[in-house]
Protein backbone atom coordinates (compact mmCIF):
# COMPACT_ATOMS: atom_id res chain seq x y z
CA UNK A 1 0.00 0.00 0.00
CA UNK A 2 1.43 3.01 -1.35
CA UNK A 3 0.81 5.46 2.04
CA UNK A 4 1.33 9.97 2.36
CA UNK A 5 0.75 11.04 5.48
CA UNK A 6 -2.50 13.08 6.61
CA UNK A 7 -3.86 14.67 9.21
CA UNK A 8 -6.24 12.52 10.32
CA UNK A 9 -10.23 13.64 9.85
CA UNK A 10 -13.54 12.42 10.97
CA UNK A 11 -16.54 11.43 9.69
CA UNK A 12 -18.03 14.40 11.19
CA UNK A 13 -15.54 16.89 10.44
CA UNK A 14 -15.76 15.55 7.05
CA UNK A 15 -19.62 16.07 6.54
CA UNK A 16 -19.16 19.33 7.34
CA UNK A 17 -16.61 20.53 4.71
CA UNK A 18 -18.11 18.55 2.23
CA UNK A 19 -21.60 19.92 0.22
CA UNK A 20 -21.75 17.43 -2.19
CA UNK A 21 -22.11 14.32 0.62
CA UNK A 22 -23.89 16.19 3.21
CA UNK A 23 -26.56 18.42 1.79
CA UNK A 24 -27.25 20.87 4.77
CA UNK A 25 -31.04 19.89 4.49
CA UNK A 26 -30.41 16.00 5.05
CA UNK A 27 -31.26 15.41 8.65
CA UNK A 28 -28.77 13.78 11.02
CA UNK A 29 -26.02 13.58 7.89
CA UNK A 30 -23.06 14.06 10.51
CA UNK A 31 -22.30 11.07 12.09
CA UNK A 32 -22.48 12.03 16.17
CA UNK A 33 -19.87 12.71 18.06
CA UNK A 34 -19.17 9.96 20.66
CA UNK A 35 -22.63 9.28 22.65
CA UNK A 36 -21.89 10.33 26.72
CA UNK A 37 -23.13 6.92 27.04
CA UNK A 38 -20.68 5.12 24.84
CA UNK A 39 -18.29 3.32 27.26
CA UNK A 40 -14.77 4.18 27.88
CA UNK A 41 -12.84 4.46 25.15
CA UNK A 42 -8.90 4.69 25.90
CA UNK A 43 -7.07 7.85 25.07
CA UNK A 44 -4.14 5.86 24.70
CA UNK A 45 -5.58 4.31 21.63
CA UNK A 46 -7.80 6.71 20.53
CA UNK A 47 -5.25 9.80 19.61
CA UNK A 48 -4.91 9.16 16.23
CA UNK A 49 -7.38 11.54 15.69
CA UNK A 50 -4.48 14.27 16.96
CA UNK A 51 -2.06 13.05 14.93
CA UNK A 52 -0.96 11.92 11.15
CA UNK A 53 -2.38 9.13 9.81
CA UNK A 54 -1.60 7.34 6.28
CA UNK A 55 -4.69 7.49 4.48
CA UNK A 56 -5.92 3.89 3.16
CA UNK A 57 -5.71 3.15 -0.39
CA UNK A 58 -7.44 -1.03 0.20
CA UNK A 59 -7.89 -2.81 3.19
CA UNK A 60 -5.89 -6.24 2.35
CA UNK A 61 -4.66 -7.09 5.47
CA UNK A 62 -3.48 -5.87 9.20
CA UNK A 63 -0.43 -6.49 8.03
CA UNK A 64 -0.28 -3.05 5.67
CA UNK A 65 -1.69 -1.56 8.70
CA UNK A 66 -0.26 0.59 11.10
CA UNK A 67 -1.07 1.08 14.41
CA UNK A 68 -2.62 4.71 14.05
CA UNK A 69 -4.57 3.57 11.38
CA UNK A 70 -6.27 1.10 13.05
CA UNK A 71 -7.39 3.38 16.03
CA UNK A 72 -8.08 5.84 13.28
CA UNK A 73 -10.74 3.06 11.77
CA UNK A 74 -11.66 2.48 15.53
CA UNK A 75 -12.54 6.15 16.19
CA UNK A 76 -14.46 6.28 12.85
CA UNK A 77 -16.21 3.38 13.47
CA UNK A 78 -17.14 4.96 16.97
CA UNK A 79 -18.60 8.12 15.42
CA UNK A 80 -20.48 5.92 12.58
CA UNK A 81 -22.02 3.58 15.22
CA UNK A 82 -25.69 5.42 16.29
CA UNK A 83 -25.50 5.26 12.33
CA UNK A 84 -25.13 1.32 12.19
CA UNK A 85 -27.40 0.56 15.25
CA UNK A 86 -30.03 2.06 13.29
CA UNK A 87 -30.32 5.41 16.50
CA UNK A 88 -30.04 7.67 13.39
CA UNK A 89 -30.49 7.91 9.57
CA UNK A 90 -28.62 6.65 6.95
CA UNK A 91 -26.44 9.63 5.95
CA UNK A 92 -25.80 10.38 2.10
CA UNK A 93 -22.03 9.86 2.37
CA UNK A 94 -21.58 7.77 -0.79
CA UNK A 95 -24.44 8.69 -2.49
CA UNK A 96 -23.58 7.58 -6.46
CA UNK A 97 -20.86 5.21 -5.37
CA UNK A 98 -21.09 1.63 -6.20
CA UNK A 99 -19.65 -1.26 -4.22
CA UNK A 100 -19.57 -4.67 -5.39
CA UNK A 101 -19.33 -7.69 -3.39
CA UNK A 102 -17.40 -10.21 -5.01
CA UNK A 103 -18.41 -13.21 -2.79
CA UNK A 104 -16.79 -16.20 -4.43
CA UNK A 105 -16.83 -18.29 -1.40
CA UNK A 106 -20.18 -18.86 0.61
CA UNK A 107 -20.90 -16.18 3.15
CA UNK A 108 -24.11 -14.91 4.57
CA UNK A 109 -23.05 -12.80 7.73
CA UNK A 110 -19.99 -11.00 6.26
CA UNK A 111 -21.96 -10.32 3.11
CA UNK A 112 -24.87 -8.93 4.79
CA UNK A 113 -23.08 -7.05 7.24
CA UNK A 114 -21.08 -5.24 4.50
CA UNK A 115 -24.19 -4.99 2.47
CA UNK A 116 -25.72 -2.73 5.12
CA UNK A 117 -22.73 -0.78 6.07
CA UNK A 118 -22.61 0.31 2.39
CA UNK A 119 -26.33 1.14 2.19
CA UNK A 120 -26.25 2.82 6.02
CA UNK A 121 -23.86 5.17 3.58
CA UNK A 122 -26.19 5.38 0.85
CA UNK A 123 -23.80 3.35 -1.80
CA UNK A 124 -25.17 1.25 -4.37
CA UNK A 125 -24.86 -2.18 -3.89
CA UNK A 126 -24.10 -4.88 -6.36
CA UNK A 127 -23.92 -8.91 -5.20
CA UNK A 128 -21.64 -10.46 -7.20
CA UNK A 129 -21.63 -14.23 -6.35
CA UNK A 130 -19.53 -17.66 -7.81
CA UNK A 131 -23.18 -19.32 -7.86
CA UNK A 132 -24.98 -19.10 -11.13
CA UNK A 133 -22.24 -16.15 -12.22
CA UNK A 134 -19.62 -16.03 -14.71
CA UNK A 135 -17.45 -17.42 -12.70
CA UNK A 136 -19.16 -20.50 -12.55
CA UNK A 137 -19.33 -21.11 -16.52
CA UNK A 138 -15.26 -20.38 -15.99
CA UNK A 139 -14.52 -17.20 -16.52
CA UNK A 140 -10.96 -16.52 -15.07
CA UNK A 141 -10.97 -14.16 -12.28
CA UNK A 142 -8.80 -11.40 -13.94
CA UNK A 143 -11.66 -11.32 -16.86
CA UNK A 144 -14.28 -10.82 -13.48
CA UNK A 145 -11.88 -8.20 -12.40
CA UNK A 146 -12.28 -6.33 -15.65
CA UNK A 147 -16.06 -6.20 -16.25
CA UNK A 148 -16.27 -4.67 -12.81
CA UNK A 149 -13.90 -2.12 -13.93
CA UNK A 150 -15.92 -1.46 -17.29
CA UNK A 151 -19.14 -1.20 -14.83
CA UNK A 152 -17.08 1.02 -13.19
CA UNK A 153 -17.71 -0.16 -9.32
CA UNK A 154 -16.09 2.73 -6.94
CA UNK A 155 -15.05 -0.49 -4.93
CA UNK A 156 -14.69 -4.19 -4.09
CA UNK A 157 -15.17 -5.91 -1.44
CA UNK A 158 -14.10 -9.27 -2.40
CA UNK A 159 -14.04 -12.99 -0.44
CA UNK A 160 -12.39 -16.13 -1.99
CA UNK A 161 -11.02 -19.38 -0.64
CA UNK A 162 -8.14 -18.25 -1.91
CA UNK A 163 -5.18 -16.54 -0.40
CA UNK A 164 -4.26 -13.91 -1.75
CA UNK A 165 -6.82 -13.24 -4.18
CA UNK A 166 -7.65 -9.57 -3.28
CA UNK A 167 -4.11 -8.60 -3.45
CA UNK A 168 -4.40 -9.98 -7.12
CA UNK A 169 -7.91 -8.02 -7.89
CA UNK A 170 -6.06 -5.03 -6.09
CA UNK A 171 -3.28 -5.15 -9.10
CA UNK A 172 -5.89 -5.58 -11.82
CA UNK A 173 -8.10 -2.69 -10.67
CA UNK A 174 -7.80 0.63 -9.73
CA UNK A 175 -10.13 1.23 -7.42
CA UNK A 176 -10.18 0.25 -3.29
CA UNK A 177 -10.23 -3.53 -2.71
CA UNK A 178 -11.73 -4.85 0.36
CA UNK A 179 -10.76 -8.56 1.84
CA UNK A 180 -13.78 -9.99 3.23
CA UNK A 181 -11.87 -13.17 3.98
CA UNK A 182 -9.31 -14.84 1.76
CA UNK A 183 -8.95 -18.69 2.01
CA UNK A 184 -6.39 -19.37 5.64
CA UNK A 185 -4.35 -15.76 5.19
CA UNK A 186 -6.73 -12.75 6.33
CA UNK A 187 -10.12 -11.24 7.29
CA UNK A 188 -9.03 -7.81 8.33
CA UNK A 189 -12.70 -6.13 8.79
CA UNK A 190 -13.23 -9.03 11.42
CA UNK A 191 -10.46 -8.54 13.21
CA UNK A 192 -10.98 -4.74 13.24
CA UNK A 193 -14.74 -4.99 14.83
CA UNK A 194 -13.59 -7.76 17.33
CA UNK A 195 -10.60 -4.94 19.02
CA UNK A 196 -13.58 -2.26 18.70
CA UNK A 197 -15.63 -4.51 20.84
CA UNK A 198 -13.01 -4.94 22.93
CA UNK A 199 -12.14 -1.46 23.50
CA UNK A 200 -16.09 -0.57 24.47
CA UNK A 201 -15.78 -3.17 27.15
CA UNK A 202 -12.24 -2.64 28.27
CA UNK A 203 -10.98 0.85 27.21
CA UNK A 204 -7.21 0.93 26.32
CA UNK A 205 -5.87 -2.43 25.22
CA UNK A 206 -2.38 -1.85 26.10
CA UNK A 207 -1.44 -4.87 28.44
CA UNK A 208 -4.96 -6.69 28.69
CA UNK A 209 -4.53 -10.65 28.13
CA UNK A 210 -6.32 -12.01 25.08
CA UNK A 211 -6.65 -15.57 25.32
CA UNK A 212 -7.99 -17.20 21.37
CA UNK A 213 -8.75 -20.62 22.01
CA UNK A 214 -9.01 -23.58 19.07
CA UNK A 215 -8.93 -23.99 15.10
CA UNK A 216 -5.77 -21.74 14.49
CA UNK A 217 -4.15 -23.37 11.94
CA UNK A 218 -7.54 -22.96 9.41
CA UNK A 219 -8.49 -19.60 10.60
CA UNK A 220 -7.33 -16.45 8.93
CA UNK A 221 -9.64 -14.43 11.98
CA UNK A 222 -6.83 -15.62 14.13
CA UNK A 223 -3.84 -14.56 12.09
CA UNK A 224 -5.41 -10.74 11.85
CA UNK A 225 -6.63 -11.17 14.86
CA UNK A 226 -3.32 -11.96 16.55
CA UNK A 227 -1.87 -8.78 13.76
CA UNK A 228 -4.62 -6.10 15.18
CA UNK A 229 -3.95 -7.07 18.82
CA UNK A 230 -0.11 -6.91 18.78
CA UNK A 231 -0.60 -3.65 16.75
CA UNK A 232 -2.60 -1.96 19.94
CA UNK A 233 -0.59 -3.99 22.44
CA UNK A 234 -2.74 -6.47 23.95
CA UNK A 235 -0.55 -9.48 25.09
CA UNK A 236 -1.87 -13.10 23.14
CA UNK A 237 -2.05 -16.34 24.50
CA UNK A 238 -3.39 -18.78 22.22
CA UNK A 239 -4.44 -22.59 23.51
CA UNK A 240 -5.14 -25.40 20.92
CA UNK A 241 -4.84 -28.91 20.16
CA UNK A 242 -1.57 -29.56 19.21
CA UNK A 243 -2.73 -30.37 15.95
CA UNK A 244 -4.61 -27.36 15.04
CA UNK A 245 -1.71 -24.76 16.41
CA UNK A 246 0.06 -23.45 12.80
CA UNK A 247 3.91 -24.41 12.33
CA UNK A 248 4.46 -20.76 12.63
CA UNK A 249 2.31 -20.02 15.73
CA UNK A 250 5.70 -19.06 17.81
CA UNK A 251 6.56 -16.31 15.40
CA UNK A 252 3.25 -14.46 16.16
CA UNK A 253 4.43 -12.72 18.73
CA UNK A 254 1.90 -14.81 21.27
CA UNK A 255 2.38 -17.12 24.25
CA UNK A 256 1.20 -20.67 23.69
CA UNK A 257 -0.50 -22.22 26.69
CA UNK A 258 -0.90 -25.83 27.08
CA UNK A 259 -4.02 -25.73 28.65
CA UNK A 260 -7.18 -23.75 28.58
CA UNK A 261 -7.77 -23.54 32.52
CA UNK A 262 -4.23 -22.38 32.94
CA UNK A 263 -4.94 -19.79 30.63
CA UNK A 264 -8.38 -18.88 32.09
CA UNK A 265 -8.12 -16.83 35.20
CA UNK A 266 -5.50 -14.09 33.89
CA UNK A 267 -8.28 -13.75 30.74
CA UNK A 268 -9.46 -10.12 30.06
CA UNK A 269 -11.41 -11.84 27.00
CA UNK A 270 -11.41 -15.21 25.91
CA UNK A 271 -12.11 -15.74 22.13
CA UNK A 272 -13.07 -19.00 20.81
CA UNK A 273 -12.34 -19.89 17.24
CA UNK A 274 -15.01 -21.87 15.04
CA UNK A 275 -13.85 -26.07 14.52
CA UNK A 276 -13.42 -25.14 10.80
CA UNK A 277 -14.62 -28.91 9.49
CA UNK A 278 -15.31 -27.67 5.80
CA UNK A 279 -11.29 -27.02 5.59
CA UNK A 280 -10.41 -30.62 7.70
CA UNK A 281 -9.16 -33.69 5.55
CA UNK A 282 -7.98 -35.65 8.47
CA UNK A 283 -8.63 -36.04 12.26
CA UNK A 284 -7.25 -33.51 14.17
CA UNK A 285 -8.55 -34.43 17.35
CA UNK A 286 -10.38 -37.96 18.71
CA UNK A 287 -13.61 -37.01 19.32
CA UNK A 288 -16.19 -33.72 19.34
CA UNK A 289 -16.61 -35.21 22.93
CA UNK A 290 -12.60 -34.75 23.75
CA UNK A 291 -12.85 -31.01 21.67
CA UNK A 292 -15.23 -29.62 24.37
CA UNK A 293 -13.50 -31.24 27.27
CA UNK A 294 -10.00 -30.00 26.72
CA UNK A 295 -10.65 -27.11 24.39
CA UNK A 296 -14.68 -26.07 24.95
CA UNK A 297 -15.74 -23.44 27.10
CA UNK A 298 -18.56 -24.30 29.14
CA UNK A 299 -20.06 -23.04 32.12
CA UNK A 300 -17.04 -24.16 34.54
CA UNK A 301 -14.78 -22.52 32.38
CA UNK A 302 -16.62 -19.19 32.47
CA UNK A 303 -16.70 -19.08 36.31
CA UNK A 304 -12.83 -18.83 36.17
CA UNK A 305 -13.08 -15.73 34.62
CA UNK A 306 -12.60 -12.25 36.21
CA UNK A 307 -15.79 -10.94 36.35
CA UNK A 308 -15.01 -7.86 33.84
CA UNK A 309 -13.63 -10.40 31.64
CA UNK A 310 -15.56 -11.28 28.29
CA UNK A 311 -16.31 -13.98 25.82
CA UNK A 312 -15.96 -13.52 22.52
CA UNK A 313 -16.39 -15.78 18.72
CA UNK A 314 -16.64 -14.57 15.12
CA UNK A 315 -19.05 -16.78 14.27
CA UNK A 316 -21.18 -18.99 12.87
CA UNK A 317 -20.67 -20.59 16.52
CA UNK A 318 -20.44 -24.73 16.86
CA UNK A 319 -22.66 -24.91 20.19
CA UNK A 320 -21.62 -27.86 21.99
CA UNK A 321 -18.27 -27.91 20.49
CA UNK A 322 -16.19 -24.77 21.02
CA UNK A 323 -18.98 -23.05 22.91
CA UNK A 324 -21.44 -24.42 25.31
CA UNK A 325 -25.12 -22.49 25.01
CA UNK A 326 -25.25 -21.53 28.42
CA UNK A 327 -21.60 -19.65 27.71
CA UNK A 328 -22.84 -18.22 24.59
CA UNK A 329 -25.86 -16.99 26.22
CA UNK A 330 -24.18 -15.36 29.57
CA UNK A 331 -23.76 -11.87 30.33
CA UNK A 332 -20.09 -11.85 29.47
CA UNK A 333 -20.91 -12.55 25.80
CA UNK A 334 -20.63 -9.76 23.68
CA UNK A 335 -20.79 -12.00 20.70
CA UNK A 336 -24.37 -10.68 19.25
CA UNK A 337 -22.77 -7.10 19.86
CA UNK A 338 -19.76 -8.40 17.50
CA UNK A 339 -21.79 -8.83 14.91
CA UNK A 340 -23.74 -5.50 15.62
CA UNK A 341 -20.31 -3.59 15.98
CA UNK A 342 -19.10 -5.09 12.72
CA UNK A 343 -21.56 -3.02 10.22
CA UNK A 344 -20.30 0.41 11.82
CA UNK A 345 -16.82 -0.92 11.43
CA UNK A 346 -17.45 -1.66 8.18
CA UNK A 347 -19.12 1.29 7.35
CA UNK A 348 -15.72 2.95 8.71
CA UNK A 349 -13.62 1.12 6.55
CA UNK A 350 -15.64 2.31 3.09
CA UNK A 351 -15.87 5.59 4.34
CA UNK A 352 -12.26 6.13 4.52
CA UNK A 353 -11.71 4.62 1.61
CA UNK A 354 -14.11 6.27 -0.67
CA UNK A 355 -15.05 9.47 1.33
CA UNK A 356 -12.18 10.69 2.84
CA UNK A 357 -9.77 10.70 -0.09
CA UNK A 358 -12.48 12.99 -1.74
CA UNK A 359 -12.51 15.20 1.39
CA UNK A 360 -8.79 15.68 1.79
CA UNK A 361 -8.62 16.32 -2.03
CA UNK A 362 -11.34 19.39 -1.35
CA UNK A 363 -10.04 20.33 1.56
CA UNK A 364 -6.11 20.41 -0.21
CA UNK A 365 -4.46 17.98 2.08
C1 LIG B 1 -14.65 -16.48 8.59
O1 LIG B 1 -15.11 -16.14 7.53
O2 LIG B 1 -13.47 -16.83 8.69
C2 LIG B 1 -15.58 -16.47 9.76
O3 LIG B 1 -15.97 -15.22 10.09
C3 LIG B 1 -15.09 -17.25 10.90
C4 LIG B 1 -15.38 -18.70 10.64
O4 LIG B 1 -15.82 -19.04 9.54
O5 LIG B 1 -15.12 -19.48 11.52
Amino acid sequence: MTQQPRHASSPAADAATTPATTPATTPATTPATTPATTPATSTATSTATATRVAPLHHLLGIDDLDAAQVVHILDTAEQLLPIATRERNTVPTLRGKVVCNLFLEDSTRTRISFDLAAKRLSAEVLNFSAKGSSVSKGESFKDTALTLDAMGVDCVVVRSGSSGAPRQLARYLDVPIMNAGDGWHQHPTQALLDVFTMRRHLGDLAGRRVVIVGDLLHSRVARSEVQALNLVGAQVSVVAPPTLLPPEVERWGVEVVPSLDDALPDADVVYLLRVQRERMHRAFFPSTREYQRLWGMDGRRLRQLKDHAIVMHPGPMNRGVEITGEVADSDQSVITEQVTNGIAVRMACLYLLLAAPAVDEEAGR
